[in-house]
């Protein structure tokens, strides 16, 4: 079977699962079927409705992936994010497929914004995808479930939404339900590292050591964050200083203000334990991913840095975890001499 986002070896379509198209609705791109002759047969017009008989017709036969021309992909990526709630509303669909669909719709989103960050629309469907994000960790009974959902391959948009539902999961531990506190916690999250567009990508894409002068301008990513945000009007002041303040540090050390202990705001608190947290345990082209129990390890030797009271509680959430073990090349005393930037 294709794989979705896969292009096919003619290099015209790309394809799509079935399960994130709607009946009665009405895609502004053309979707494809594929026979065994190796031909793509149009299933669905440009603009003409999904006839609910024929996409359940489609499925039964055993046909999840569908195809899409290749122009069509940004298309495609916007139609789902619009109809989310539609998607997600789907009795048919799985639990676990629900959650793989909003954290891949979350991920389009803010590559698209990291790359232009001045798109309002753009900007407000990131906002909305975040209280699907919500919706979708409230659903999940088990921690372990909603963790299950985490890439390990880095990119500043999937760590984004990593830090999202690291901190989500974080705030169901601890107890947090308020849909309204919940929403803005998984929007300041979510856009935490939105100021990145504003950052030059050579440098930010950089799998090498970077300047003095580099690191200095990677590091402007923060205030850029807080002054998007600032510009809107709907985005709350709290997910405004998860975004501004991520990157400050309890003992006053970190940036850009040099804010220390309770200065520093309880959410963006969190987000740094998670922005460091996910930072460590993703490969990058420079660096192996850390195991959860190593992360762990480092981050609680770097005294001062994070809130002592949520890395412990951290622990405690991942305590259950399968990851939470030492890798096999581990070995005792063997401290890791690579950090990851975040
Ligand atoms: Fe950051
Ligand atoms: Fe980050």
């Amino acid at each position: 079977m294709a794989r979705f986002d896969a292009v096919t070896a003619d290099g015209h379509y790309v394809a799509v699962a079935a399960d994130t198209i709607c009946r009665g609705t009405h895609p502004r791109f053309d979707l494809f079927l594929h026979h065994r002759s190796d031909q793509h047969v149009l299933f669905v017009a440009r603009d003409c409705e999904v006839d609910a008989a024929a996409l359940d017709d489609a499925l039964a036969r055993g046909r999840p992936v569908l195809y899409v021309n290749r122009d069509d992909v940004a298309a495609y990526r916007s139609y789902v994010v619009e109809n989310l709630d539609l998607v997600l509303s789907n009795p048919l669909t799985p639990r676990d497929r629900k959650g793989e669909i909003v954290y891949q719709s979350a991920g389009h989103l803010m590559a698209e914004l990291i790359a232009d960050a001045s798109c309002a629309a753009t900007c407000q469907r990131a906002i909305d995808v975040a209280r699907h994000i919500v919706t979708v960790v409230s659903a999940i009974d088990a921690v372990e479930s909603i963790l299950s959902m985490i890439q390990f391959d880095y990119t500043t948009h999937t760590h984004s939404v990593n830090v999202c539902v690291y901190g989500l999961a974080f705030a169901r531990f601890v107890g947090l339900s308020d849909p309204c506190v919940l929403g803005l916690l998984s929007t300041g999250l979510l856009l935490h590292d939105v100021g990145k567009s504003r950052v030059d990508p050579v440098v930010l894409n950089r799998s090498g050591p970077l300047t003095a002068d580099e690191f200095a301008h990677i590091k402007t990513h923060a205030r850029h964050g807080e002054s998007l945000l600032c510009e809107r009007r709907d985005v709350p002041k709290e997910a405004i200083f998860i975004v501004g303040q991520h990157h400050e540090r309890c003992d006053g050390k970190g940036y850009p203000q040099g804010l220390g202990g309770r200065e520093i705001h309880e959410y963006a608190r969190l987000s740094a334990v998670m922005d460091v947290f996910d930072a460590l345990t993703t490969r990058r082209p420079y660096k192996e991913a850390l195991s959860t129990f190593e992360a762990l390890r480092l981050m609680r030797e770097d005294v001062g840095h994070h809130d002592e009271r949520m890395l412990r509680t951290l622990v405690r959430m991942l305590a259950g975890n399968a990851r939470l073990r030492p890798p096999a090349s581990a070995r005792p005393g063997t401290t890791p001499t690579v950090r990851a930037r975040q």
